[in-house]
């Protein structure tokens, strides 16, 4: 009856992830149009400290500018590192390390342009089914994220983002297009790429513009609402069109620990860590927490509800629950006199003096790794998916093309030897990709520089560069990890 596992399931789905607006490029071909991130620009002039500052807030000013054809700022993501038109040679690179499955996005531009069509953009379908023929051939289980932060720019600037209830609309046409399109290609499907994240950057999650809403938090949570309709009627749809297919959530996971044993800190503790939870709570579960009356009342928040919608939330719940997890922080009620930690979702976080961090600050936590998956499976008792972990780092080219990222390796390493351990504690997860196999454009400073791949791809902060790819140390060390399920890890 009882039976301790050791071992990764045999069918463990092991694999890299990446997202259409960080890797993909050739942002002007195929009828593509511009999405939220093809606004973001890289300008080495820019104090370092700030070049973060425009994923967290979005001004009209900026965005203007990036409409403009003769603006001469540098916007990475438009260029990516041109998977657009390297995705054989990637996806065989993949094929090599063994990939069973490879986490992807779909770029929503590239099938509706601006959104709002009545009809999708053929040459950006006929991309996705060659690149998923390409993953067939291989045999590479695709798992696809219809947003991840690429909502077209179109919809933020022409209808207000996810706060106008429209745009439902027009995200269950695009997923039920892609639906149909790939219902024979694709199994695996997540409907928001980190959808907790509105709460940090609401621009790039939401299509929110802070000067436009004075009540921030309100239409914040107010477009999070129509995300999660629209969540559940584009699993309606993929179920009716296909009944086998699994459709889950993704959240951001950074697991939050005490800064002390002071029952102040534990219950801000609590607190904090459901402002993300939330979010699969709702789309986990199928309906609000019971927390969320005094969570909105304090935040004044005051949701506007169609009657049906609670009704769509209830009967279509996801089917398993994905997370990204690349560190953790500690949580203090009295944070003022403390050092606060740095990181992509770090707000009000405090410095853990007992964990190391990444070259940009990151706290680096592989037991919280363990923990994470044991809360989250102890909350919801579904399938977990690991869909982001990962170091970035700046690396070295030695003669020779030799890449030695050890430091990777090493993250990588005491990460997956925690999953390991969740697996002997029953949570049941059946999948991990690790962030960027391949260097891309680094979502929150827009570097390409901050690296997280097996494959080195030689382009610079500028995008100058060949684009060659070559295989780092890592590349050979995953290759050993799954051929043999995970039980070869030095
Ligand atoms: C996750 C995002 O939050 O973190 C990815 O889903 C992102 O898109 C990754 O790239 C790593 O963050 P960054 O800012 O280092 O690229």
């Amino acid at each position: 009856m009882f039976q301790l596992k050791t071992n990764f399931p045999e069918n463990f789905l092991w694999g890299g992830a990446t997202a259409a607006n960080q890797l993909e490029g050739a942002s002007d071909v195929g009828g593509k149009g511009l999405s939220v991130s093809d606004v973001y620009i890289f300008d080495e002039n820019i104090p370092k400290e700030h070049w973060s500052d425009q994923w967290h807030m979005m001004t009209h000013r900026q965005v203007e500018e990036a409409q403009n054809p003769s603006s001469e700022k540098y916007y990475p993501k438009r260029q990516g590192i041109d998977f657009y038109h390297n995705y054989k040679e990637d996806i065989a690179l993949f094929a090599e390390m063994g990939f069973k499955c490879y986490r992807m996005s779909l770029a929503w531009t590239r099938i509706f342009p601006n959104g709002d069509e009545l009809e999708p953009n053929e040459e950006g379908l006929a991309f996705y089914d060659r690149v998923f023929d390409e993953l067939n051939k291989h045999g590479i289980e695709p798992i696809v994220s219809l947003s991840h932060y690429e909502m077209p720019l179109y919809l933020v600037t022409e209808y207000g983002g996810w706060v106008n209830r429209k745009v439902i609309d027009f995200y269950v046409r695009f997923a039920t297009t892609v639906f149909n399109r790939y219902k024979d290609k694709v199994k695996y499907w997540i409907t928001f790429n980190e959808i907790n994240c509105v709460k940090h950057h609401p621009y790039v999650s939401v299509g929110i513009i802070e000067e436009n809403h004075p009540h921030i938090e309100q239409a914040k949570y107010q477009g999070a609402h129509h995300q999660f309709v629209a969540s559940a009627l584009a699993i309606k749809a993929c179920k009716e069109i296909n009944p086998e297919a699994k459709v889950g959530c993704m959240i951001s996971y950074q697991l939050l620990v005490p800064y002390s044993c002071n029952p102040d800190d534990i219950q801000a503790t609590v607190e904090n860590q459901r402002t993300s939870l939330f979010f699969s709570d709702v789309q986990a579960r199928g309906y609000y927490p019971s927390y969320t009356a005094r969570m909105f009342a304090e935040k004044n928040v005051v949701l506007e509800i169609e009657p049906e919608d609670e009704q769509i939330m209830r009967e279509y719940p996801v089917d398993y629950v994905s997370f990204s997890y690349y560190m953790s922080s500690a949580i203090s009620a009295h944070p003022e006199k403390l050092e606060g930690a740095v990181g992509n979702l770090i707000t009000g976080g405090i410095k853990n003096p007992y964990l190391p961090t990444s070259e940009w600050g990151w706290q680096v936590d592989p037991k919280g790794l363990r923990t994470a998956l044991n809360q989250l499976y102890d909350r919801y008792q579904k399938p977990l998916f690991i869909a982001e972990n990962g170091l970035g780092a700046v690396d070295t080219i030695e003669p020779g093309d030799i890449i030695q990222d050890d430091y990777r390796i090493s993250y990588l390493r005491d990460h997956i030897k925690q999953i390991k351990e969740a697996i002997s504690d029953g949570v049941d997860v059946f999948g991990y990709t690790s962030w960027g196999c391949i260097d891309m454009i680094s979502a929150s400073t827009n570097q390409m520089s901050k690296r997280y791949g097996y494959i080195y791809v030689d382009q610079d902060d500028r995008g100058r560069g060949t684009k060659r790819r070559i295989k780092k140390k890592s590349f050979d060390w995953y290759k050993k990890v799954i051929a043999s399920n995970g039980e070869q890890l030095d």
